[in-house]
């Protein structure tokens, strides 16, 4: 198992993650460094498995975008509220997404991903 990148997140107010998935990879994982007390929105989202290229589309926000009617295919099958020094760890081919944060204070966290590489 190979750790290939990791990255800070630091997530202000309105920031977000629209669904995506880290192909390629075996494990992704996030760690939550600095969640506000009072979080609103910003939760971690994990999806069913649908069409990758729904996730690349400029048309497609889902609930991201303004106005936009939630779907039933839209609705996560799974939300996580972070709280400081959670640990996230999941196939990296899970969609999932960060919701709108909504509080007025950053919140940060470390991302990361492994590859698991076989030799024979
Ligand atoms: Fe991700």
């Amino acid at each position: 198992m190979k750790l290939t990148n990791f990255w800070i997140n630091i997530s202000g107010k309105g920031s977000s993650n629209t669904p995506h998935t880290h192909s390629g990879l075996t494990y992704s994982g996030v760690f939550f460094i600095k969640v506000p007390k009072e979080m609103k929105g910003g939760r971690f989202l994990f999806y069913r498995n649908f069409n990758e290229a729904d996730f690349i589309s400029t048309e497609y926000m889902g609930h991201f975008k303004e106005g936009y009617q939630m779907q039933g295919y839209d609705y996560p099958i799974n939300t996580i509220s972070p709280k400081e020094n959670m640990l996230i760890v999941f196939p990296a081919w899970v969609p999932h997404a960060v919701e709108i944060n909504l509080s007025d204070k950053e919140r940060i966290s470390l991302s990361f991903n492994f590859k698991l590489n076989r030799s024979f």
